[in-house]
């Protein structure tokens, strides 16, 4: 991502909306489906860590962990969470400290690489999820959603469920939830993009995110259509469409007899 990025996410992201109703979504679907004692959870790309410090306030885990490619990242999520693990790794062959965790989450990183770059790394990450154990993603939908947004956190690819889906069994992963999310601000954001997706910067440099501060009413009704939707997906409804692909995957618990089996 462009340095200037780190900075604009790390003060946006406790306030924002967007992050609000991200980690209200998280905090829902850890709590229907997560394992009971739950201890151990990675976040693959923390970021600057606010995900990270609200699952660490909210649930009781042992150990917190969370790597991302950027020092500049880490440096801002330690001042977050401090009680976390938190390293320099890249997602495409990770550092783990951990030999098991219950949950492994990765918001809006594997697009970045790219999914077949990543691959092998979230093999390697989905083989140390217990049996039964979980894994979440974010990821940005639609490819003709491409804009100056992508350029500037430098996104190689956008979803469509069905890629998402696909990347799970492939991962031997059983998706329980695959949605999309933000179905309703949907036309906002594409009228929001539309200008940057016509016409692109010329270069990565060049580009800023579409992130800034909203006001505090926009902010407020924006947070509770998003947790609205949520609850819905929480309670089993799948959307349509959305600015974004939320995953919720289990390790099947068939993984450990097939690991005895050797
Ligand atoms: C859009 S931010 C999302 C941060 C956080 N997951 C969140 O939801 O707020 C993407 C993060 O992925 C990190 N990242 C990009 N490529 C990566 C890679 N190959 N391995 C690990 N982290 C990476 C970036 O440095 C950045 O912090």
């Amino acid at each position: 991502m462009n340095p200037r990025e780190y900075l604009v996410m790390s003060e946006l992201e406790c306030y924002h909306w967007w992050y609000r109703g991200l980690r209200d979504m998280i905090s829902r679907i850890v709590d229907r489906y997560s394992l009971p004692n739950s201890e151990c959870l990675l976040d693959a790309g923390v970021g600057t860590g606010e995900n990270l410090a609200f699952l660490s306030k909210e649930k009781q885990f042992g150990y917190v962990g969370g790597f991302d490619a950027s020092q500049v990242a880490i440096d801002l999520a330690s001042k977050k969470v401090d009680s976390a693990d938190l390293y320099v790794s890249d997602i495409c062959n990770p550092e783990l400290h951990q030999d098991a965790y219950d949950i492994v989450t990765s918001c809006d990183v594997i697009n970045i690489p790219g999914l077949s770059q990543c691959f092998q790394g979230l093999q390697r990450m989905v083989s140390r999820i217990r049996p039964g154990g979980l894994f979440l993603a974010n990821l940005p939908a639609y490819s003709w959603l491409y804009s100056d947004h992508d350029l500037a956190v430098h996104t190689s690819q956008r979803f469509a469920a069905g890629q998402v889906r696909t990347m799970c069994h492939e991962l031997g992963l059983e998706p329980i939830v695959l949605t999309y999310r933000l179905c309703s601000l949907f036309p906002l954001f594409v009228l929001s993009r539309l200008p940057t997706m016509l016409f692109r910067s010329r270069s990565a440099a060049e580009a800023r995110s579409a992130l800034s501060r909203p006001s505090k009413y926009v902010n407020s009704l924006f947070s509770t259509i998003s947790r609205v939707e949520n609850r819905a997906i929480q309670m089993g409804w799948t959307l349509p469409w959305g600015s974004s692909v939320f995953v919720a995957a289990r390790r099947p618990l068939t993984a450990s007899l097939r690991e005895m089996r050797g």
